[in-house]
């Protein structure tokens, strides 16, 4: 035999990692754990239990305890006595916690690490070198947002409790998402594990111990979907996080509903891995084992749909087939070994019947000579190819080492497969033509690309999705935003919307009544589908005019006219800034109609009436100035390359206008939204609709494309809530009441729309209040493209 041969056949002999330190913790634990309440170690009440497994090995480790709805009400209670007096700490004296949490995750890494695989099922080599270094990485980034916070946050706050329900594939790396920067800028928090997986997050608390954290800012609460449940839905908490299945944020979005916590989701994806002709096909290839079978392929923004360009195809088919032969699968603390254990039987059962339905609807099926290990949960890696993209494995989220392949002949025809899925968490592309890949990445429909490159992650590169993906950030400034508040908000009064004024009969002026006012879609003027309207009646009584009722099918037409005028999304900055400075000044030159106009709808002085049309020009100027400033950022993460992030917007947004100041709350919503690209159906104030209809000439003067802005007029309520159910509005803003907030809360999880609920007045004059960077920033989501370079 040559020593080729040898080389090429030599197998890898076991190289174990050792339990023994890990297995004395869990031993410690005394047979069955304790909840982390208030800084010490409380039995759960009810006294129940369940048994936690190795999935490497199918042997039971401890039981875990089962929080009921007295545990989480004591954590959350122990949470809020703990929160105003860390909030009140000098961002200092925070960051030196965060900071001593990271020390001491750094000074355990191996004892997490054996004690994650154990638990979870992956492989030690990932543990090691993946999870537990980006855990510390991501105490240390956010000790130094807790450092910074009076300075760069200066006109935000903490929100309060946050209760946060985390996944078992990535255990304590989303604890640390969500732990991290909550507590950084001031909130204290209510974790819960998942059921398969709650041991580090009990190390972990160990470690707040050692760190002295002060007693309640972290409690952790072991349990199952039910006591997620009692999470949340308890009173005591301003934030739920979620991470974990679509179908369970669904529900989440819907209990929370009209609660005024607020939510963030961070759910399931289907992502594609684009192979252009021209990529380094060995690099793809290496890329494919790290976006599929790394962690078994239990990734949210696991590559699994494999788009190969056809020219290529049959090539890189075989070459990754070739590879397939070389992975090791089995057990975990091997430290040669690729793929682990999947995490529970349950999953195991589940990724073997969708490869079945995929065969059985005509997949051809590829896996590895071989094969498992007998005992234990492995499922081995496995390449489905010719698959339909309607096909149920090309749709659904295996969340196992499963990845789909099929072709695609233009980049055109690849963004369109690659986009045919209701998720849109991230995407790889690999291309040597970096013009190819860069001109590709933005029209990706999903928070995260990687330029050949694939699964990288950054606490300081903001992470999560578009769509069926769920909405919000973590890691970055970006993630901030959804553990703070602006601080003017805590004292602002809840909206209070009077009842709507009936007609006495008089008529203020004739020359108002001459006709109806229609809707303004797609550019032009539209009579109501229903045929009716609806009266603007001043505060006496008399009709200023009116109207057209607006109904689901206006509502249809407007959403469709808004998605056709999806061209405005890539217009340049320049031209948006133009447009809105051109609207100004046309808003400008009528400003004494207008003025006239609002007198007459609200009874208001006629100075006061002259103040909000020149604030209103103002806050169209200002949008102008924002249009080509709200910047994206390049972040540097460790490694050699850059992140992109880019804001981009949310698509076709819904504003449901506040019902006064008619005119100014009008231009304060829809005007950051098509300056950052959106297109939008707004729903003006109902009793000063004359603003809004008043302004179709505004904007037909200033050249801004049709269907870029859709206003249809009637019953706020009923129209926000079609709004809020239609499948093609990507977001919804809505100002007023807090029993129509609940119900466009409710009625949004159907597509998962974001939503901005905002029930609270805010001084609509009040540049700080009224404008700015709050709305930009709804006005936004932030897609970060990974950019690696060198040779
Ligand atoms: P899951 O969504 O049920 O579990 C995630 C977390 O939510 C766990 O902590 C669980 O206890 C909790 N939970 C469950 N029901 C809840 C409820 N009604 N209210 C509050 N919290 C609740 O996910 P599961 O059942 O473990 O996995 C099923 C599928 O979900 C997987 O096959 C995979 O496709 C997907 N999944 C996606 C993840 C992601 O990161 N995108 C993570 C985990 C699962």
């Amino acid at each position: 035999m040559s020593i080729a041969e040898i080389l090429e056949t030599m197998s890898y002999g076991p190289a174990p990692e050792s339990d023994k330190e890990a297995r004395a913790w869990i031993k410690g634990l005394g047979g069955e754990t304790k909840l982390f309440i208030g800084g010490a170690w409380k039995k759960a009440k009810a006294g129940e239990s369940f048994e936690t497994i190795a999935p490497g090995s199918g042997e039971v480790l401890t039981r875990i305890a089962q929080a009921g709805a007295a545990d989480v009400d004591a954590a959350v209670k122990a949470a809020a006595k703990a929160q105003p007096a860390w909030a009140a700490l000098a961002g200092h004296q925070r960051a030196r916690y965060l900071y001593a949490l990271a020390r001491l995750i750094q000074r355990h890494s191996r004892l997490f690490s054996v004690v994650e695989t154990l638990d979870n099922g992956k492989p030690i080599r990932e543990t090691r070198d993946i999870d537990i270094p980006l855990v510390a990485r991501h105490f240390y980034h956010h000790a130094g947002w807790a450092q910074l916070m009076d300075g760069e946050l200066a006109d935000r706050e903490a929100l309060g409790v946050c209760g946060q329900i985390i996944p078992w594939n990535f255990p304590l790396l989303m604890l640390a998402w969500k732990i991290a920067p909550a507590i950084a800028l001031g909130n204290t928090v209510v974790l819960k594990p998942a059921e398969y997986t709650s041991l580090t997050a009990l190390l972990f608390a160990e470690m707040c111990q050692k760190a002295g954290l002060p007693e309640g800012v972290v409690n952790i609460v072991t349990g199952d979907g039910a006591t997620g449940e009692e999470i949340v839905k308890h009173p005591g908490i301003a934030k739920i996080a979620f991470t974990g299945s679509t179908e369970v944020g669904r529900r989440i979005r819907e209990a929370t509903a009209g609660t005024g916590k607020s939510l963030t989701l961070e759910l399931g994806g289907k992502s594609p891995f684009i192979v252009f002709d021209d990529a380094d096909l060995d690099a793809a290839v290496e890329g494919v084992v790290d976006a599929i079978w790394f962690n078994q392929g239990e990734v949210c923004c696991a590559g699994s749909r494999l788009l190969v360009q056809e020219s290529v195809h049959d090539r890189f088919i075989a070459r990754l087939k070739a590879r397939m032969e070389t992975l090791r699968v089995g057990d975990p603390l091997d430290k040669v070994v690729d793929i682990g254990a999947i995490v529970h039987p349950v999953q195991l059962e589940r990724i073997r019947s969708l490869v079945e339905t995929g065969v059985k609807e005509g997949a051809s099926l590829h896996q590895p000579k071989a094969g498992v290990p007998a005992k234990g949960c492995f499922y081995p890696p496995t390449l489905l190819t010719g698959v339909h993209p309607a096909a149920t494995v090309s749709r659904v989220e295996i969340f196992g080492p499963v990845v789909v392949a099929t072709t695609f002949r233009t980049p055109a025809e690849a963004v369109e497969l690659a986009n045919n899925t209701e998720y849109g968490l991230a995407a790889s592309v690999w291309s040597e033509t970096l013009s190819l890949a860069l001109d590709i990445a933005p029209k990706l429909k999903c928070g995260v690309v990687w330029v050949n490159g694939t699964n990288m992650f950054d606490a300081g590169v903001g992470f999560g999705g578009y769509k069926e993906s769920g909405f919000g950030r973590e890691g970055g400034r970006e993630g901030l935003s959804a553990y703070s508040r602006p601080k003017w908000l805590a004292k602002a009064k809840p909206i209070a919307e009077k009842p709507a004024a009936q007609p006495t009969g008089d008529v203020l002026s004739t020359a108002f009544v001459d006709r109806t006012a229609k809707f303004y879609v797609g550019g032009k003027q539209a009579r109501p589908d229903g045929g009716y309207s609806r009266p603007v009646v001043s505060p006496s009584g008399a009709l200023v005019g009116e109207v057209g009722e607006g109904n689901r099918k206006d509502i249809r037409n407007a959403v469709e006219a808004a998605r056709k005028a999806a061209s405005w999304g890539t217009a340049s900055e320049h031209n948006r800034a133009q447009i809105l400075y051109y609207i100004a000044e046309n808003l400008d030159a009528r400003a004494g109609e207008f003025a006239e106009r609002l007198a007459a709808m609200t009874g208001r002085r006629r100075q006061d009436t002259v103040r909000e049309v020149s604030a209103s020009v103002s806050r169209l100027f200002a949008y102008g100035a924002w249009a080509d400033k709200y910047e994206g950022a390049v972040h540097k993460p460790p490694m050699r390359g850059v992140a992109l992030a880019m804001n981009e917007p949310v698509g076709t947004l819904a504003v449901v206008c506040p019902e006064e100041p008619g005119l100014l709350g009008f231009v304060s919503t829809f005007a950051p939204a098509i300056a950052l690209g959106n297109r939008v159906v707004v729903i003006p104030s109902a009793s000063q609709a004359l603003a809004a209809t008043d302004f179709y000439q505004v904007l037909e003067t200033s050249d801004v494309p049709g269907g870029v802005v859709n206003i249809v007029t009637g019953d706020r309520h009923a129209l926000a809530l079609e709004l809020a159910r239609h499948e093609e509005v990507d977001g919804i803003w809505y100002f007023g009441n807090a029993a129509t907030a609940g119900a466009i809360e409710k009625a949004s999880a159907g597509n998962l729309k974001q939503v901005w609920a905002e029930t609270a007045q805010r001084d609509w004059f009040d540049a700080r209040q009224g404008e700015g960077r709050e709305f930009l920033g709804r006005a936004t989501q932030v897609k970060n493209i990974w950019v690696p370079y060198g040779e």
